[in-house]
């Protein structure tokens, strides 16, 4: 194929260039009707592609011209047998992607570290979660991917599951061995879907781990915008092979998307796939060496540390993806969040994210020596400022809790009749809400989950440190929406049936 064809953003400015009269909308009507200062800002070029689905310029619900074309082109470079656009982020298509394979009832495989967007796909198709724990790092107070053997173990116990998700790579960067996980899997015929929001670009270097489409994963979903070069909230959709069915698959995208789609999202993606199909390699090259040497530069400065080929020997972890800097605040007496307020304040750095423990910066196709060495002289001066002199202490990470026990599904636990708790006096209820820190936007309590002391400590030492937690109603989380009493015993007593949790 030819990558160096862009289908739908050459249809778009050809179409600029024509300029037709609009009787349509959008009512800016070509940045003429846009707030001045805003049209200003963004330029005439960038408004005058901002369509929507008009005959000439297909359609994403069912394309049959230049956006066809244009995912036909994103199949080949991704390696897939067919590709969607998204332009409802990662988030819609792995909504997509478990609701095209779970009817109501159904049982899935998923790892308890799985991002809300996976829960929130959960509740809405009414599937029932088969949780398996990731492997946790006592050392970095992190969590890295799911055992082969706790995958073989959870379809021994229950065969009827119509699917297994991973998470490949982590958001901290390290990836299991894909290949050996969905051989096992298709060997007992269950398709495999991959949340691959933070892997677009493995599938352009073999120093990356295995792409979920090299891999010969069903389904994954990549978040282009993140790593690969296009707008924020355009993503992807692989698919590959017949254990799913993509008739499906595009009813599905089609109802969780919006009927006006963004075409600079749209564009966005067919232009991203250009640079990645021709300059993938080499851009990701560059940016692979310049993170190395970064991250060799990072674990000089006294009280950091940055993982690199050595956490491949962890129980859990198969490769890396060495553009990810997980910087551990190994011995500075101040938490990744306080790192990252610090380095906002006196540097002007944000950073991907932060926890108790660790700083994540990501190094992308974005970024040059001159951006790195900001960085590290940034961290050189954190490491002075904060550094206990020659007997600094070394922090214990808190992990995060195992799962507790689920007593209902996460759909029927969200429609059960609710009532607010003091966090403080929740303990041994059933809570209809997520908690997540964001990011990484992983759930600690999900509707369902019983609450128990170790979580609640979690989620105020969370608090206390003043890291972003959310998803409650009471946004302070004084207090949180737990079960109504009489309503977990019936829950809890009703006799086994479809809707019954596998323990
Ligand atoms: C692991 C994981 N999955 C899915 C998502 C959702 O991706 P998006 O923001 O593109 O909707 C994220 C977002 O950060 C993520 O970290």
């Amino acid at each position: 194929m030819d990558h160096h064809q862009t289908p739908l953003f050459t249809a778009l400015q050809q179409h600029a260039a024509r300029d037709p009269l609009q009787f349509h909308i959008p009512g800016h009507k070509k940045g003429k009707g846009t707030d001045p200062e805003f049209r200003a800002f963004l330029g005439d070029n960038t408004l005058s592609i901002d369509l929507i689905n008009i005959v000439p310029l297909d359609d994403l619900h069912q394309p049959a011209g230049v956006i066809r074309e244009a995912e036909q082109l994103a199949a080949d470079a991704f390696g897939a047998d067919y590709t969607l656009f998204s332009v409802q982020g990662t988030t819609g298509a792995i909504m997509t992607m478990l609701m095209s394979v779970c009817s109501p009832g159904d049982k899935i495989i998923l790892p308890r570290n799985a991002h809300k967007s996976i829960l929130s796909a959960v509740i809405f198709a009414g599937a029932i979660p088969v949780w398996v724990e990731p492997e946790k790092d006592e050392r970095l107070g992190i969590e890295h991917g799911v055992a082969l053997a706790s995958i073989r173990q959870a379809i021994e116990r229950k065969p009827d599951v119509k699917a297994v998700l991973l998470i490949n790579p982590t958001y901290y960067g390290t990836s299991i061995d894909l290949l050996q996980m969905v051989e096992l899997i298709h060997s007992y015929d269950i398709p495999v879907l991959v949340d691959e929001a933070h892997g677009t670009l493995l599938h352009f270097h073999d120093q990356f781990p295995m792409s979920a489409m090299q891999a010969g994963a069903d389904m994954a979903a990549t978040s282009v915008h993140k790593l690969g070069g296009s707008l924020t909230q355009s993503s992807v959709l692989n698919v590959k092979g017949n254990r799913v069915n993509i008739k499906r698959i595009r009813t599905f995208m089609s109802m969780l998307t919006t009927t006006s789609t963004s075409y600079l999202l749209l564009a966005s993606l067919d232009a991203a796939r250009r640079q990645l199909a021709l300059y993938g390699q080499s851009l990701a090259e560059q940016t692979i060496r310049l993170a190395q040497d970064t991250r060799r530069q990072i674990n000089e400065i006294p009280g950091l540390y940055c993982y690199g080929d050595e956490i491949c020997e962890k129980e859990g972890v198969f490769h890396y993806d060495p553009t990810k800097l997980c910087i551990h605040l190994e011995q500075l007496p101040i938490s990744g969040f306080a790192a990252e307020q610090w380095l906002r304040e006196t540097n002007n750095i944000e950073v991907e994210l932060s926890d108790l423990s660790n700083i994540l910066c990501l190094i992308t196709i974005g970024d040059t020596e001159r951006e790195v060495e900001r960085l590290l002289q940034a961290l050189r001066r954190l490491s002075e400022t904060f550094r206990l002199g020659e007997k600094a202490v070394p922090r214990v990470p808190v992990a995060v809790p195992t799962a507790s026990r689920f007593l209902l599904s996460p759909r029927e636990a969200f429609y059960t009749r609710s009532e607010s708790l003091d966090l403080d006096q929740s303990c041994e209820r059933v809570c209809t809400e997520f908690i997540y820190v964001y990011p990484p936007g992983i759930p600690v309590l999900m509707p369902g989950q019983m609450i128990t002391r170790e979580i609640i400590d979690y989620i105020k030492r969370h608090v206390e440190a003043g890291l972003p937690v959310k998803g409650s109603e009471d946004s302070t989380l004084q207090k949180i929406k737990v079960i109504v009493d009489g309503a977990q015993q019936h829950e809890a007593t009703r006799p086994k049936g479809r809707y019954v949790i596998p323990d």
